[in-house]
């Protein structure tokens, strides 16, 4: 294990708030990326007029996200407010949480001056945890009474050990994270759907790429194991929750510019090309080639679609 940086903290959650803090691997090398990662800048989205099909509008729907504070989850916060809905971002990092809500608000408002503002809510919570998750979702429906509509589960993270090496610990905080904090939300909302017989729910699990392909070079075989998990769970709920109007889909991204990514080809450069070598599309993924999925399987354009698992890789697991 001595060519691999020591965790700070073995325990407790990963620490979040320093971009991509929760990411651990070789300290060797580094390489370029895009100046601004999506935590820096909110996506452009201009203001649109013309006719969209209107099953794709979110307009008075509620959209949890976990994970909402950067990265994936807060672009796909952003693609729901501009589609309509208001939003409650769950995070670890309750401040950073609230930062980007506000953030959020602005972006819209000041493209959309006449249009109300959305309600968008942050709330500090460690997926992981139950009492924790059922606190917050009581929170959020304090916050937001007409109910949740849809919730994202892209709370997460990755590490890279050889198999051999791999803290006990660790691997255990890293399941304890994806997997059971996916479980666990995505329980704690059908509970709620299931006793207020809410028909039309939505659960957007966020897999990956590597729930179903195993990436190299990198050895990150809990990561991959916990993917796999989580699209198996989203196939799994499908199943169990159809016959209550609950639909329950899994997203896999591939290789996506965040502060996750970013950390890593920052210390790994060669890493940066290698990925890119094997991307059919011949680059890595923006987070906003994720909007038009997760509005996608939020919306009722989406309502015949459950059990699913919707590959955003640029091409990477077919061949
Ligand atoms: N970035 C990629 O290339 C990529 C590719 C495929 C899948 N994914 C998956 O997408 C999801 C989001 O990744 P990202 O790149 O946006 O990561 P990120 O590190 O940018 O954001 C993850 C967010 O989750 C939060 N979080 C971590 N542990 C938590 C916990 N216990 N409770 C609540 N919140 C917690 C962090 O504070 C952070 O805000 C992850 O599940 C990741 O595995 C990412």
């Amino acid at each position: 294990m001595s060519d691999l940086i020591t965790p700070s903290s073995t325990s407790s959650a990963p620490p979040s708030d320093v971009a991509g803090a929760a990411t651990r691997i070789d300290p060797g090398i580094t390489h370029r990326h895009p100046a601004r990662v999506p935590e820096d800048a909110p996506a452009q989205v201009s203001t649109h007029h013309k006719r969209t099909l209107p099953i794709f509008s979110l307009e008075g729907k509620t959209c949890v996200v976990t994970g909402g504070a950067r990265g994936l989850g807060y672009v796909m916060s952003q693609a729901f407010i501009e589609s309509g809905a208001n939003v409650a971002i769950v995070d670890l990092n309750g401040l950073e949480a609230q930062k980007s809500a506000e953030t959020l608000v602005s972006t819209y408002t000041s493209s959309n001056p006449t249009s109300p503002p959305p309600k968008v809510t942050a709330h500090t919570c460690d997926v992981s945890n139950p009492t924790s998750v059922s606190t917050t979702f009581r929170s959020i429906l304090a916050s937001h009474p007409s109910g949740i509509d849809v919730l994202v589960t892209s709370a997460g993270f990755t590490e890279n050990f050889k198999a051999e090496e791999y803290p006990h610990d660790r691997m255990q905080k890293l399941w304890g994270v994806n997997v059971d904090g996916t479980y666990i939300c995505a329980v704690e909302v059908a509970k709620e759907w299931i006793r207020t017989e809410k028909k039309g729910g939505s659960i957007i699990m966020v897999g990956s790429m590597s729930g179903s392909a195993v990436n190299v070079p990198q050895p990150q075989a809990p990561y991959n194991a916990s993917k796999a998990a989580v699209r198996q769970l989203a196939a799994s709920f499908a199943i169990e929750w159809a016959g209550h109007g609950i639909r329950v889909n899994c997203i896999s991204p591939g290789y996506m510019m965040t502060a996750l990514t970013k950390k890593i080809i920052d210390e790994q450069p060669e890493l940066y090309n290698n990925w890119v070598s094997r991307i059919p599309a011949g680059r890595m993924g923006n987070p906003v080639d994720l909007m038009g999925a997760v509005v996608y399987l939020a919306s009722d354009a989406s309502s015949y679609v459950t059990g699913a698992d919707l590959r955003i890789d640029g091409g990477y697991t077919v061949i």
